[in-house]
């Protein structure tokens, strides 16, 4: 039961790992009743942020970035169980152990896909719950999710036991469909970056795909990988000509968004392995992401062989 004694629809499905349920709904609390919250502030916050104006990965910070990354780190690192919060909008991740506390540690990048406030399409807040300290590798993550601000707010929660996709509104969540599965037919795929910037391996798989699948892409991970959960497909972000580490931030974008795919019953990759597998060395360190049906996966990592 919420605070205020209403019954939050994740309350009786959460199943986590290691005693770790209570921490776990407590930060899904914190995500559902702050998201409407986010999306109702993002009207006069669509320009630059005031100052140096870039987060830690030289990208350019809108003013919601910086506010929504503000509330969201207030609340989280406010909860009992929570000892570390990190963000992709911060250069570290701030301890917020008590003195006695153990707990688990949380990142977020706040606003995924900021860049399409400018033309007001949808974008994201992505969450990892992590029993380890940040840097963590995937496999240390309880739980993760993400936000989705389309033309109405969801929310796509993984724990070790499945996925499901909640509807919110008024700080409350409502079950949409509680096993989310990757459907076995895949119809779409969305791959970001330039082409003639992409390894010519990656467009030769590519061009195979294109015959084979429907383009769906829309610059924001979230919004991308949300439609080949509920299509079926694959999403890359690849390593580029100019960038050979990839766009998209190990921490706060792969593990989460692999554990997702995977948990829904799909392959997430580097491009060699698991994303999930994947050392991680630097909190804001970046990876080559490709999520979706195993098949297509499978298929793309042999085509980088
Ligand atoms: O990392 C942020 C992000 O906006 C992702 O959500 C998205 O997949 C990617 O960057 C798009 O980047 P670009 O428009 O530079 O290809």
């Amino acid at each position: 039961m919420s605070e205020d004694g209403r019954r939050l629809a994740y309350d009786r499905e959460l199943a986590v790992g290691d005693g770790h349920e209570d921490v776990v709904r407590e930060v899904v609390d914190v995500i559902v009743r702050t998201a409407p919250e986010i999306r109702g502030g993002l009207v006069g916050r669509r320009g630059a942020a005031d100052g140096e104006g870039e987060n830690p990965s030289g990208e350019t910070q809108a003013e919601a970035d910086v506010w929504a990354d503000d509330l969201l780190g207030d609340r989280l690192s406010a909860l009992e169980g929570v000892v570390q919060y990190a963000s992709e909008e911060r250069a570290e991740v701030v301890d917020c152990a008590s003195s006695s506390s153990t707990g688990l540690s949380v990142a977020v990048d706040p606003l995924d896909g900021s860049s399409n406030l400018a033309s007001n399409n949808p974008m994201g807040t992505i969450f990892g719950v992590y029993d380890a300290p940040i840097p963590a590798q995937g496999r240390d993550l309880v739980a993760a999710g993400y936000v989705c601000y389309g033309p109405i707010t969801t929310m796509i929660l993984a724990t070790d036991d499945g996925v499901a996709e909640y509807e919110l509104a008024d700080g409350d969540a409502t079950t949409l469909r509680e096993d989310v599965r990757l459907p076995a037919e895949p119809t779409v795929y969305g791959f970001g970056g330039r082409v003639p910037d992409w390894p010519a391996d990656f467009r030769t798989y590519a061009r195979e795909i294109e015959s084979e699948l429907k383009l769906r892409y829309g610059g924001a991970m979230v919004a991308d990988v949300n439609q080949v959960l509920s299509y079926g497909g694959i999403f890359a972000y690849p390593t580029l000509e100019s960038r050979p580490e990839g766009k998209l931030r190990l921490q706060f974008e792969g593990n989460p968004i692999g554990y997702i795919v995977e948990r829904a019953g799909g392959r997430s990759s580097n491009g060699r392995r698991s994303l999930l597998e994947a050392e991680a060395t630097d909190l804001h360190g970046r990876t080559p992401v490709y999520v979706g049906n195993d098949g297509l996966v499978d298929r793309l990592e042999g085509a980088l062989a």
